[in-house]
């Protein structure tokens, strides 16, 4: 029963479903937190994670149906490219969030940021940006398979040191933030498991 009610929720529906949940609940969050700054606020952090949920599946997809063959991480891996655009999404929310935060009171933005933030997050959008345009079959084949994996390995990895960072550094206020740096950090294990399966598979006997 799973198997058939995950079978009807595929690709372009899932992404259609995903990006309906993802605005209807920020504007929850912000309608909750009484919007103005406060709800803007509740926005940037729900959209932190949501991104970090989304981010993860994507980053996992591949890794979790190689060491793990089964109906749930096959639904996964097929539909990794619309988890990451959902991921996209969901950081585009964030981005929008931010900028309508530091134009309506710039005081309390520069209290929670800085300019290196801008700088890192900055380069963390460009490879958001980018890999979302190259999700798609005519683009991908535009930039040529080299240029892709290129583009969304070093994305992909640069995305996980940016979270581990946002997180990491909210540790000491909070040890709730251990929970995801814990799970990036799980996330990159199995990875890295995957890879070396990969690897005994083909080595000669
Ligand atoms: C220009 C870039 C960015 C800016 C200016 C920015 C700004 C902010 C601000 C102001 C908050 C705190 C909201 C609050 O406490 O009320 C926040 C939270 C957060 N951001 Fe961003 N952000 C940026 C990009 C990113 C990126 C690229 C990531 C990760 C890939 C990220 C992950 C997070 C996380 C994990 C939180 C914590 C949410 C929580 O409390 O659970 N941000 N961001």
């Amino acid at each position: 029963m799973p198997t058939l009610v995950s079978r009807s929720i595929e690709h372009w529906r899932l992404l259609g479903m995903l990006a309906a949940i993802l605005t209807g609940a920020s504007a929850a969050a912000y309608g909750l937190a009484a919007g103005d700054s406060e709800g803007l606020r509740a926005v940037i952090r729900l959209t932190a994670r949501t991104s970090l949920t989304l981010f993860l599946m994507a980053f996992v997809a591949s890794a979790l149906a190689r060491l793990q063959p089964a109906a749930p991480t096959r639904w996964l891996r097929r539909n990794r490219r619309q988890l990451g655009l959902a991921f996209a999404l969901s950081h585009g929310i964030h981005l929008v969030a931010i900028v309508l935060l530091a134009r309506r009171d710039p005081l309390l933005f520069w209290q929670l940021t800085t300019l290196g933030n801008i700088v890192s997050g900055g380069l963390a959008y460009l490879f958001i940006a980018a890999m979302a345009a190259t999700s798609f079959d005519r683009s991908a084949a535009w930039i040529g398979p080299r240029a892709w994996r290129l583009l969304h390995w070093t994305g992909t990895h640069y995305i996980w040191i940016s979270f581990i960072v946002a997180n990491g550094k909210r540790i000491p206020a909070s040890g709730w933030y251990l929970v995801p740096v814990g799970l990036l950090g799980i996330a990159l294990a199995l990875r890295l498991a995957a890879k070396l399966r990969a690897g005994s598979r083909q080595a000669p006997a």
